[in-house]
Order: structure tokens, then sequence, then C-alpha cells
């Protein structure tokens, strides 16, 4: 079973990502580890940390001479910023005149909710993980991910579809989203210039007034065989395993799966896909109304995801709250902060749906080596194929 979880502060020496139950032989593209990790640091609207930090993935185990060995990997991020923050965040006792605290809290933070939890008496240490600097992490081992569905001919990749009130109105095709990973200047994401610039400059509207934005991102999982989740048991079905790992991104609110939102207000006759049958290509659907999913099955469409982002939730204007301290009533404190994160939002969504993906995968064909998981899921397309 494929399994991964991170460590690490915002602020501290390193971020790791650990993932364990890859099979052995899956050769590790390390400049596109890489490139993903970039991918994720860029957008218009991003704030000064991410000018500072140039991710890149550091392999502690688990990858030789190139490729996986089935062992646990093990990969580490250094934090740049660490420099400046090594006497207010020593791991040993330190002086306690250099902390750094977050004496209000900020609304839409976990600050208020973290100190009361584990019983802080102010929200330093909750905003050192509760930070989204921790989806990074993510994207390293997401990484990994993909480049194992590749191997299984499936590609994942994120578009934005809206940035406030700006919304992408048109139809965009599976290449126009590939087309935008290969962009070496990202903007805002999105694959319309119109909207883009109408993007751009929500933006810049909230850059001028110390505000701040949410938006929506779209992933989208091209050549995704059938058969990956089931619908026997409540934990195994696909969409509810994307929805959980989707929203447990930082600022998620919701997450949707195909048209499922207008679905919800649609007749029934205008939101079911059409089946139809020809020799050449086997079963054929009239649209992707479902995003790929049936019955919390993928039915061999594109998988399409999207997840709805709250605006940042750090203000240069900042909100009401209240002094930790003194319970007066003070601004919410203000640390160096992105005001837009839709583009890298959906960067690190695409890694949790490949990882999510990854795993379904894994547990339908197993293998301990690539070889035999090659054979495996050749044998079920086979299968398909002769239906
Ligand atoms: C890639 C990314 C970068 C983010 N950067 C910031 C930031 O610089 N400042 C901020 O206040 N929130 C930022 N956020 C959002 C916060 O992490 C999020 O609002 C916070 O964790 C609370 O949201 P939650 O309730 O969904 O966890 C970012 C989110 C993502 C996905």
């Amino acid at each position: 079973m494929l399994r991964y979880f991170t460590a690490g502060e915002s602020h501290g020496e390193a971020l790791v990502g650990f993932l364990s139950g890859l099979p052995a032989g899956l050769k590790v593209d390390q400049a596109f580890v890489d490139r993903e990790l970039w991918r994720r640091q860029q957008g218009f609207g991003r704030g000064g940390r991410m000018k500072i930090e140039t991710d890149k993935a550091h392999f502690l185990s688990g990858v030789r001479h190139g490729a996986t060995i089935g062992s646990p990997i093990a990969v580490l991020l250094e934090n740049k910023d660490w420099k400046n923050w090594q006497e207010s965040l020593p791991v040993e006792e330190g002086d306690s005149a250099k902390h750094k605290r977050v004496a209000s809290p900020r609304p839409g933070h976990a600050d208020l909710a973290g100190a009361l939890k584990y019983n802080f008496p102010e929200a330093r240490y909750v905003l050192e993980r509760a930070s989204a600097r921790e989806s990074a992490a993510r994207v390293a081992i997401g990484a990994l991910a993909k480049l194992f569905l590749r191997d299984l001919g499936v590609d994942v990749f994120s578009h934005v579809v809206a940035v406030g009130g700006a919304v992408l109105k048109k139809d965009v095709s599976w290449e126009q989203i590939r087309g935008l990973s290969e962009r070496d200047e990202v903007v805002l994401n999105c694959a319309d210039p119109e909207t883009e610039q109408q993007m751009r400059e929500e933006v810049d509207k909230v850059l001028r007034t110390g505000d701040s934005v949410g938006g929506v991102f779209e992933v989208v999982a091209h050549k995704v065989p059938p058969g990956l989740g089931t619908y026997a048991q409540w934990d195994e079905r696909l969409d509810g395993l994307l929805a959980s790992a989707v929203m447990s991104l930082q600022a998620v609110k919701a997450v949707e799966i195909g048209a499922g939102v207008t679905a919800a207000s649609s007749p029934g006759s205008a939101v079911h896909d059409e089946i139809g049958y020809a020799a050449a290509t086997g079963f054929t659907r009239s649209r992707n109304n479902a995003g790929g999913i049936e019955g919390g099955v993928s039915n061999g469409e594109d998988i399409v995801v999207r997840g709805y982002l709250k605006p940042i939730s750090t203000l240069r204007r900042p909100l009401q709250s209240v002094d930790f301290a003194s319970r007066e009533p003070v601004k919410a404190a203000y640390e160096r902060s992105d005001v837009c994160v839709v583009p890298a939002a959906g960067v690190a969504a695409e890694a949790m749906v490949a990882l999510t993906l990854a795993r379904c995968a894994l547990e339908k064909f197993g293998g301990d080596s690539m070889a035999e998981t090659s054979r495996n899921f050749q044998g079920y397309l086979e299968q398909v194929k002769n239906y």
C-alpha cells in the first residue's frame, strides 16, 4: 500500500516528505521533481518568501542509481529562510527574548484553534506547521506518484478557472492544460489570455487595497483506466478519496467532481453522460459531466476535480482580533504573505490527485517491481479491451 506523510515547520531547517510502497525500478527524473517544485512556487500574487526559496529535492533514501529500490523514500527540502530563524526557533531551549511571537491570532488561520488545542500561550508553533509551506513536501512526493502514473500512461495537470470574480467561461482542451505546465513564466495558469488578464486585475486590486483573493483550480487526470476505486465500501470510493485528498490542502474549502455543482440544479437528462459503442474505440461517452467517476469507480474518461480556495487569511490591512496575553482588542498579526495562490494550490492538488490515483492503481495492480506492476496493468488493459 502506498503511504505518505510529511514533516517540517515553515521556518524550520527543512521539510521532509515520506513515501512508502512504490515498486522498485521506477526511474526517478530529478529534473522533473525539481520542475514540479518550481511550478508550486510560481504565480502572480506570491509574497517575498517565494523569492527566498528555490526548492530542490534532496533524496535521503529509497532512490539509488536513478531509480526506486522498493524501500521507503525520504526527500528533504531545505528552507533557505532557516538562517534568519535559527535564533527564534531553536531546537534546544534558546533565548525566549528572541522568540518571534504571533501575539494576536489571525482570523482564517489555525492560530486560535491551534493555540487552544495544544495549550500554547501564542500561535508561533501553530503557524509554523499549519502553513502551506508544507505543501512543497507533498509536491515532491506527488512528483514521484506522477512519474509512476506516467509509466502507466496517465498524466495529471491543472489550470486555473477562477480568481476572485474573474471566471474562465471557455472550454479548455487537455492539450491546452498540459501546455500550461510547460510555460517558463507563470502568471495565473489560465489557458485563455483574456481571462488571465482579468484574473491579473483581480490580484492587482487586492494588492492595492491590502486585501486578498481566492479562486478555483481544476485538476485533470488523463487516460485513467476504468476500474480505479470501488463502490464496495464507503472508504474505497474514488470520489471520496479524491475529495479528502484535495480538501486536505490549506485553504481549499470545497471540492467538486466533474459538473457536480451545476448538476445539483439541473435535470438528469442534462447531466448524465450518454453511452455509445463503436468497434474501433469501444464504449464512448457523449460528454464528461461525471468527471470520470461513476459509483466511486473511474469510468475511463478524464478525471476532473475542482478545488475552491478561500481568500488568503493574512491581510496587510488586518482584521480585528484579540491579544493573547491581555485579551484586549487588537488588529490581527501580520507576517509577510502571498495575496493569491490559486495556481500554486492547483499544482499541490495535482500532487494529491496523483498520490491518490497511484495508491488506487497499486491496490488494483500490485507489484513489487515496475516490471511486475506493468505486466499486471497490461493484462488488465487487455481484459478491458476484449470485454
Ligand atoms: C500554496 C499555498 C500558499 C499559501 N500561502 C499563504 C500565505 O502566504 N499567507 C497566508 O495567510 N495563507 C497562505 N495560504 C493559505 C493558508 O495556508 C490557509 O488559509 C490556512 O492554512 C488556513 O486554511 P485552512 O483552514 O484551509 O487550513 C496558502 C495556501 C496555499 C495552498
